[in-house]
């Protein structure tokens, strides 16, 4: 069988043996591995080369299946749940005795997400366990969002990738918790802010990456081997020199040579914007005639908030 495969059959019997699987989502790719198996676990901390700080999310197919292992979605969080699960939502929730201490990174909350991805929901149906699965990249590095974006960092070292094609949304879900009683946004993402707050109303944001053991936001991440400059205006894009540099532009247009350029988007679409996002910045990171990326910021709305957090990280020195 080649390493990335359709084959959901030979995935679950790889993660009942405690292997581990790369699988598709609407968001980005995941490194799976049973999450009530700490050795599984912890191998998956092992190739990533991630901290153990940094606390991982298990998905699943139902909330049925969630209450069975003692996690229960307060109240507060329901509708969120009900209006946009399977999507690109987690949720962080109380702890139950049955999630492993390595899951949460001692935390007494731990992240759950019903991923909207119909390969990997089938896979989930079929597992009596959930999976425990970070973004499937070295740690520190842009997140995957084709099975050939797994495949370069992690082929021979994990069971296989299933293959569910390139992922729709593209960037990674958006974290929801309660603080003083409130829906909180720890990580922005997938699921818009507006989204979030047609269904909740105002919703707090607090995206600080202070604290590393809270939700996943270190200052440096997502980041490719290029020094990154951000612009906002064709003021600024005019005044940059184009040797060895190639440009990721959404609005703002540029006479640079077309085999320099990636457009994002030609109809100004920020979702299209976010599908496209990780794929240039790996795309140029290849690009061994380059050593300078622009990336131009997009407005502060819908996923283009998401993008621009995404690339304040990845330009962090
Ligand atoms: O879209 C996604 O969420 C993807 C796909 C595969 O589902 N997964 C993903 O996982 O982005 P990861 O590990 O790259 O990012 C999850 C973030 C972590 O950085 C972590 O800090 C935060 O979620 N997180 C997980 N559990 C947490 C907890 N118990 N308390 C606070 N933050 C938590
Ligand atoms: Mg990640």
């Amino acid at each position: 069988m080649s390493f990335i495969s359709s084959d959901i059959a030979f995935a679950e019997k790889a993660l009942t043996a405690g292997e581990l699987v790369a699988i598709p989502t609407e968001t980005v790719y995941g490194m799976a591995g049973n999450g009530f198996n700490e050795s599984a676990v912890k191998q998956i901390f092992k190739v990533k080369n991630r901290p153990f700080y940094d606390p991982l999310i298990l998905h699943t197919n139902s909330i049925e299946k969630l209450e069975s292992w003692g996690l229960k979605i307060p109240e507060v969080l329901q509708p969120l749940a009900k209006a946009f699960w399977p999507g690109p939502l987690t949720l962080l929730i109380k702890k139950s005795a049955q999630v492993p201490e390595i899951i949460t990174s001692g935390l007494d909350r731990v992240a759950v997400r019903i991923p909207s991805h119909a390969t990997t929901l089938d896979l989930l149906s079929r597992l009596p366990f959930p999976l425990a699965a970070p973004s499937a990249n070295p740690f520190g590095y842009v997140s995957p969002t084709t099975p050939e974006h797994v495949a370069v960092h992690f082929e021979g070292k994990i069971a296989m990738v299933l293959d569910g094609g390139p992922c729709n949304v593209g960037i990674e879900s958006t974290i929801v918790g309660i603080e003083n009683g409130k829906p909180t946004v720890y990580r922005l993402g997938g699921l818009s802010i507006e989204r979030i707050e047609s269904v909740v109303g105002k919703v707090q944001v607090n995206t600080s990456s202070s604290k590393p053991s809270a939700p996943g936001m270190l200052s440096k991440h997502y980041s490719p081997n290029k020094e990154i400059v951000t612009v906002d205006s064709i003021t600024e894009l005019r005044k940059i020199e184009t040797r060895k540099t190639a440009f990721i532009l959404f609005d703002l247009k540029k006479d640079v040579p077309p085999a320099k350029l990636i457009q994002l988007s030609l109809t100004s679409d920020h979702d299209e914007a976010a599908q496209k996002f990780y794929d240039a910045l790996r795309h140029w990171d290849n690009d061994e005639s380059i050593t300078r990326l622009v990336i131009e910021r997009l407005p502060d709305f819908g996923l283009g908030r998401a993008i621009n957090d995404r690339l304040l990280r990845a330009a962090a020195k």
